[in-house]
């Protein structure tokens, strides 16, 4: 998977933005970053049917990736939303297909609709997102539970509860984690302590908060944005790769946890 996504929640939403969003992904495609993704939840398929557009005469460029919202998540309810994302992307196929939460279909429902849809190529891989550590594990003894591509997870510096136990599972598992709001809506950018490191070292807030997670083993990164001078901005962040010191002050400056929690999602 390209370690530098693209992410799309909110998007598609308003009508007077849809040039600019589908020229922010289109350019995206252009500088190398290959991955979007959407989910059946964003928009109520609005977003999903604007990366559609957005990706029209270029699928083969894109690891595409989706969610099945855990109310649709029972065997027969997978295999019909995958259908409708599908067609709302004007597509035969997903890249990666993920959970977007557990809800109450029994795991193995769903990874049995995960593999049929599979085996029928309507999906090359499949996931989760925002499952804890006791959850991978029931999913993981589940059949087809080890097949699992990743899980999608709340992951920033102001967010690093994940570090405890889950990550570690994960990586000892080979399972890469997607880091979602990775600049934390936002909100993470006008923090003092992000906004001093960055000026010290010649970053933007954001540059800093996305090299520290591409900085990490095994993780990859969906930063949201609609804006083309912003996308081109985040993506410097591939540019500018931490050293230890400079890891070492963002450790200090955002510690790592002290002791479990349970898992926060957005
Ligand atoms: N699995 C899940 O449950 C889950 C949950 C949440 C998110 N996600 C996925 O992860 C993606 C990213 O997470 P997110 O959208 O919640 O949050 P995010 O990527 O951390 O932040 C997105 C927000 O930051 C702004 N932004 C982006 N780059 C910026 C920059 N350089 N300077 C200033 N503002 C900037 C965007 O506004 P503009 O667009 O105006 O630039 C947008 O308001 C989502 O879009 C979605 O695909 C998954």
């Amino acid at each position: 998977m390209p370690a530098f996504g693209m992410g799309t929640w909110n998007m598609g939403d308003d009508s007077r933005a849809r040039a600019e969003e589908i020229s922010t992904l289109q350019l995206g495609l252009d500088l190398g970053a290959r991955l979007i993704d959407t989910a059946e939840m964003y928009g109520d398929g609005r977003a999903e049917e604007l990366v559609g557009a957005a990706i029209a005469n270029r699928r083969d460029e894109v690891f595409l990736v989706s969610k099945v919202l855990p109310s649709n998540a029972s065997h027969r309810g997978t295999l019909a939303a995958c259908d409708r994302s599908l067609r709302r992307l004007k597509t035969d196929r997903l890249d990666l297909y993920l959970l977007h939460w557990r809800g109450n279909a029994p795991f193995s429902e769903t990874l049995a609709a995960f593999v049929e849809l599979q085996r029928a190529g309507k999906i090359r891989h499949y996931g989760v997102s925002n499952l804890d550590l006791d959850e991978m594990k029931e999913l993981w003894s589940a059949p087809g539970g080890p097949a699992v591509q990743t899980n999608q997870l709340l992951y920033n510096l102001s967010r690093r509860n994940i570090e405890w136990d889950l990550l570690p599972w994960l990586r000892q598992h080979r399972i890469p984690t997607m880091a979602y709001s990775p600049i934390e809506q936002a909100r993470l950018l006008a923090d003092p302590a992000l906004v001093g490191f960055a000026t010290r070292h010649g970053l933007t807030p954001a540059q800093a908060a996305l090299s520290w997670l591409l900085a990490r083993e095994d993780i990859l990164v969906i930063p949201k944005t609609s804006n083309r001078e912003r996308l081109k901005e985040n993506l410097g962040a591939l540019k500018h790769p931490l050293t230890a010191a400079q890891l070492a002050e963002l450790d200090r400056l955002f510690p790592p946890p002290a002791g479990p929690h349970p898992l926060e999602m957005l």
